[in-house]
């Protein structure tokens, strides 16, 4: 019999997809929603100790892009798709002693279904490092199933906190070490994808004692300037600053990153973000070994939780199990990391044969032909 369940680090989920934290979970409401529509676990907003007060005005937008100009634009056009969001929104604006209670109640209503708690602080003192460690122990004491450790927003100007620490991997052993020191519970760290060679920072963090990686973060991004006004299509006074990209637009970002990870760490556990609306992206995580995928920028855009997102994931995953029958296939654990070893270096990939590989000089030199699809 198909079964969408999965067991991720330990934890048991009645189908392998959750929101990511964002938004759609940045209140015990949407919560509540988000699981009556079906979703298998959420990482809440991340919560923190220090101030938070958000720019004014919007913190999110949509490009679009529309086939006739092929134009990235937050301008909403008739017939135009979406491209990807762009934010510069920070972690939660209510306190740890708002969440606490909340989380409480989720799981009071809600047993069966995943809470993880998202923390951040910073890690340039003993003091930064112990709010790591307060925040964990009162998200798990109000009964969160894990914790995501959020070494990754890119929007921080702190240099001891996000996505700094996410480029670090001095900083990424040393906090999740801390973290892992009070945690009951099992530990994810979301990642940057903004560094050299995310494989040294998940080395890193597994050094610390974390049970998963989790990737992918949005990509520190700008919003572009409008050709009329010159203005930058989302701006405060004239100014922006550094935000972050997610949606379709990062979906082949991403899967790079995914892939160099779960091949340098086979047999560790690692949940997918990044451009997923549907079972078909979701697929590709899989494929590449991860065992759980996360979304934003869908569920945003379908009525704030995703109701038709997550009916369209499960469906999905009914189907393909269904497709792939007759090969023993139940569950996501039977297809998981089979197209991990397909990604090669280069110099791996099979060239023409004999003559017709001209070492990738022309023999005749000219001007190229337009580049087909
Ligand atoms: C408005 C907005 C706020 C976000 N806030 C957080 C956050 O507080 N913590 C976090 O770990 N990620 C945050 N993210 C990142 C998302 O959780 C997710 O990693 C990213 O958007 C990529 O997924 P997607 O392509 O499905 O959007 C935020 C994203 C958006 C768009």
């Amino acid at each position: 019999m198909a079964d969408r369940s999965v067991t991720f680090t330990g934890i048991k989920f009645e189908n392998p997809f959750l929101l990511s934290s964002a938004p759609p979970t940045e209140s015990e409401s949407n919560i509540l929603r988000a699981f009556e529509a079906g979703w298998g676990g959420v990482v809440v907003k991340t919560i923190g100790l220090h101030p938070v007060v958000n720019v004014v005005g919007a913190r999110t937008k949509f490009f679009r892009t529309s086939v006739d100009d092929n134009r990235v634009s937050m301008q909403k056009r008739a017939g135009s798709a979406l491209h990807g969001s762009w934010n510069w929104e920070l972690i939660s604006d209510k306190g740890l002693d708002w969440w606490v209670p909340r989380i409480e109640r989720i799981k009071k209503a809600f047993p069966t279904r995943v809470v993880i708690a998202s923390v951040m602080a910073g890690s340039g003192s003993d003091k930064e490092l112990k709010a790591w460690q307060t925040l964990t122990k009162a998200c798990q004491d109000a009964g969160a199933d894990g914790i995501e450790t959020n070494f990754s927003c890119p929007h921080m100007d702190r240099k001891d906190m996000g996505s700094n620490i996410g480029k670090d991997e001095g900083l990424c052993s040393v906090v999740t070490e801390a973290v892992k020191e009070v945690a009951k519970v099992p530990v994810w760290t979301k990642l940057t994808p903004a560094t050299g060679d995310i494989v040294v920072e998940a080395a890193a963090c597994f050094r610390g004692g974390a049970d998963a990686i989790v990737s992918s973060n949005t990509f520190p991004s700008l919003p572009v300037i409008d050709p009329e006004t010159l203005e930058f299509e989302i701006n405060v006074d004239g100014f922006v600053s550094s935000g972050g990209l997610g949606g379709p637009a990062i979906l082949p970002l991403s899967l790079a990153n995914m892939a160099k990870m779960t091949q340098a760490f086979p047999d560790r556990a690692f949940s997918g973000i990044g451009g997923v609306s549907d079972f078909n992206q979701a697929l590709s995580y899989f494929l590449l070994g991860c065992g759980t995928v996360q979304v934003c920028t869908a569920a945003m855009l379908d009525h704030a939780v995703g109701p038709n997102v997550i009916r369209k994931l499960n469906e999905g995953l009914d189907a393909f199990l269904d497709r792939h029958a007759a090969e023993g296939w139940t569950s996501v654990e039977d297809f998981r990391g089979i197209r991990k070893d397909r990604v090669r270096l280069q110099s791996e990939i099979r060239r023409p044969d004999g003559d017709a590989y001209a070492g990738g000089v022309e023999p005749v030199e000219g001007y190229a032909a337009n580049a087909r699809e």
